[in-house]
C-alpha cells in the first residue's frame, strides 16, 4: 500500500519533529499531529514558529516549510485517525509510579487509551505503528486490543522505535545512523512493514532501513538506551577513582576512545545522565528481565541506574565539603537545569536533583538556564514532594540574566553543557562573588587553568582539585 495519509497520536518531543520531518521530506503524504493537550497543539500552531513547544535547533525552519502544506496539528484525534492509513503512537510511556511495578514498569495507560480509540474509530484497515519507547511483547497487547474491540477490520502493528537524541533531533532524523522497523512475518505483515520502508527510502538511503520482527525492534530501542547509559555510567564511575588517584577522566576518555572497538562517543564524565528516557528504559529492562525471572540481568543492569544516583550525590557532596561543610544560608548559582545542551526539557535532568539535595541542607540556590522557563524549574521541583512549593520558591529563586545569578553567590555549579556558558566573562562573574569563589564544573566543559589564573577554585569531575 502506497501510504498517504499519516496521523500521530502525541505532539511531543518525538512526534512533533519526527513528524515534521516526514512532512518535510515527503511533501505528497498528508501528516497529522494530534494531541489531547490544548495548549501544546495551539502551539505548535502558533503564527510565530519560534513559539513552537519543543525547542530542537533547525526545527522551526523544518515546520515553516511543512505547516498549512502537508503538515496539520490538532486536537481532533477520531478524524485524524478515521483518514489515516498509517497511525503512528508517539505517546508518553513514563515509569509507573503507583501499583505493581511501581518505580521500574512502564506505564502504558497512555499506549492502551490510543489503542482503544483507534479500535473504536477505524473503519478501515489500518497500519499501526508504535512509536514510542515499549516494554518487548507490547504489540501483542495492542493487537489483542485491536482485535477484540474493533470494528473487524485488520490491523497490522508495526515497531518504529525513534533514536533521535533532544538537541539535536532534526539532523538525527535527517540522517539517522538506521530506522528500524520491526513487523509480523506473514505476508501481510511484510507489506506493511514495506510500506512503512517505502516512507524512509524518500531520504534515508535503503541500507540503513533494518527489519526485524516486532519483538527484536522492541528490544533493541531499550537495549541501545540501555547500552548507551551504561558508557555513561561507566566512565562516570571512573571518574570517582580519577579523583582519588590523580588519574584525569578527560584522558582517560580520550585514550580509551581511540580504541576503534571502543569507539570515542558517550565517553564524557559528567553531573549524571539525566533526560526522560535512559532511567525509564532501563528500569524497564529491570522490571521485565525481573519478571521471567532472570535476576542476575536484572542486577546487572540495575547497577547503571544506582552509580548514575550515586554520581549525582557525590556531586552535590561535593559541594557541600568544600563549602566548609556546610551550605546553610549560603548562594549556590546554577548554570543550567536541563538535562543536557539544546534543549528545554528538563524531565530527570541531574540539576533537579543536586538542587534538592542542596536545599535539604537549606542552601539559597538561584538558577539560570537559556531555555527552561521558571514555571518548569518550579514544578520539577515541586513534583519530588520533598518540601511545600512555597518552601522551594522560599529557597530557590530563578534569575534570566547569567551574571546577575552569581552575583553574591558562594559557588557556581555548571550542571548542563551550554556552549554559552564557556564565554561569558569570568572575570566580571568572579569580581561579584563572595570569596573564595568555586566552579563545580558538572560538565567538564569550563577553562580550568583560565578560571585558575582569574582566582576561582575549581573543582571538575574526575580530576584532582
Ligand atoms: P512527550 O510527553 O513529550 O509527548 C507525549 C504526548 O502524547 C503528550 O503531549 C501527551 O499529551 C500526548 N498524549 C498522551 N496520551 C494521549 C492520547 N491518548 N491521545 C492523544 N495524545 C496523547 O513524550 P516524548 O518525549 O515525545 O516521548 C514519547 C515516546 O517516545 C516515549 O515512549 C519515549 O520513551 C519515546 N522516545 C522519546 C525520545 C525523546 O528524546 N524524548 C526519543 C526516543 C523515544
Ligand atoms: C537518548 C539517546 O541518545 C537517543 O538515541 C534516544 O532516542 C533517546 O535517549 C530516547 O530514547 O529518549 P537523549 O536522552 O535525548 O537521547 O540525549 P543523550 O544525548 O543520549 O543524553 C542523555 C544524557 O546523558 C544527558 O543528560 C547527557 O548529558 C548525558 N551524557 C551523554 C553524558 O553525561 N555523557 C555522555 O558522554 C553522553
Amino acid at each position: 500500500m502506497k501510504v498517504q495519509n499519516i496521523c500521530c497520536i502525541g505532539a511531543g518531543y518525538v512526534g512533533g519533529p519526527t513528524m515534521a520531518v516526514i512532512a518535510k521530506k515527503c511533501p505528497d503524504i498528508k501528516v497529522t499531529v494530534v494531541d489531547i493537550n490544548e495548549a501544546r497543539i495551539a502551539a505548535w500552531n502558533d503564527e510565530n514558529v519560534e513559539n513552537i513547544p519543543v525547542y530542537e535547533p533547525g526545527l522551526p525552519q523544518v515546520v515553516a516549510e511543512a505547516r498549512g502544506r502537508n503538515l496539520f496539528f490538532s486536537t481532533d484525534v477520531d478524524k485524524a485517525i478515521d483518514e489515516a492509513q498509517m497511525i503512528f503512537i508517539s505517546v508518553n510511556t513514563p515509569t509507573k509510579t503507583y501499583g505493581e511495578g511501581k518505580g521500574q514498569a512502564a506505564d502504558l495507560k497512555w499506549i492502551e487509551l490510543c489503542a482503544r480509540q483507534i479500535a473504536r474509530v477505524a473503519k478501515e484497515k489500518k497500519i499501526v505503528v508504535e512509536k514510542s519507547t515499549l516494554p518487548v511483547r507490547t504489540a501483542s497487547a495492542l493487537k489483542d486490543i485491536l482485535e477484540h474491540t474493533g470494528n473487524g477490520i485488520n490491523f497490522q502493528i508495526l515497531s518504529n522505535p525513534e533514536f533521535l537524541a533532544e538537541g539535536t533531533a532534526v539532523e538525527d532524523l535527517m540522517a539517522p545512523d538506521r530506522v528500524l522497523i520491526g513487523g509480523d512475518q506473514s505476508e501481510e505483515g511484510l507489506s506493511a512493514i514495506n510500506s512503512l520502508v517505502e516512507v524512509y527510502a524518500r531520504w534515508v538511503p535503503r541500507e540503513r532501513i533494518l527489519t526485524t520482527n516486532v519483538w527484536s525492534s522492541e528490544l533493541s530501542k531499550l537495549t541501545a538506551n540501555a547500552f548507551l547509559a551504561q558508557r555513561v555510567s561507566s566512565i562516570n564511575s571512573l571518574s570517582e577513582l580519577c579523583e582519588h588517584t590523580e588519574a584525569d577522566v578527560n584522558e582517560v576518555s580520550r585514550a580509551i576512545g581511540t580504541d576503534s572497538r571502543i569507539g570515542p562517543k558517550f565517553l564524557k564524565a559528567s553531573v549524571g545522565f539525566g533526560g526522560s528516557c535512559f532511567q525509564k528504559d532501563i528500569l524497564n529492562l529491570v522490571y521485565i528481565s525481573r519478571s521471567y525471572g532472570l535476576d542476575e540481568v536484572a542486577d546487572y543492569w540495575e547497577q547503571v541506574i544506582i552509580m548514575n544516583d550515586h554520581q549525582k550525590k557525590r556531586f552535590a557532596k561535593k559541594i557541600i565539603k568544600n563549602l566548609y561543610n556546610t551550605v546553610s544560608g549560603k548562594k549556590i548559582a546554577f548554570l543550567g537545569w536541563a538535562f543536557k545542551k539544546d534543549t528545554n526539557d528538563t524531565r530527570e535532568s541531574a540539576a533537579i536533583y543536586v538542587a534538592d539535595h542542596l536545599l535539604n541542607e537549606q542552601s539559597k540556590v538561584s538558577v539560570f538556564d537559556p531555555k527552561v522557563t521558571e514555571q518548569q524549574i518550579y514544578s520539577d521541583l515541586d513534583y519530588l514532594g520533598s518540601r511545600s512549593s512555597e518552601e522551594n520558591k522560599e529557597s530557590l529563586t530563578v534569575v534570566k540574566d547569567p551574571y546577575k545569578v552569581c552575583n553574591g553567590a558562594h559557588a557556581i555549579a555548571v550542571l548542563t553543557e551550554w556552549d554559552e556558558f564557556k564565554t561569558y566573562d569570568w572575570q566580571k562573574i568572579y569580581d561579584n562573588m563572595l570569596k573564595p569563589a568555586h566552579v563545580f564544573d558538572g560538565r567538564n566543559i569550563m577553562d580550568k587553568k583560565a578560571l585558575q589564573n582569574i582566582g576561582f577554585q575549581v573543582h571538575s569531575i574526575g580530576s584532582a582539585d
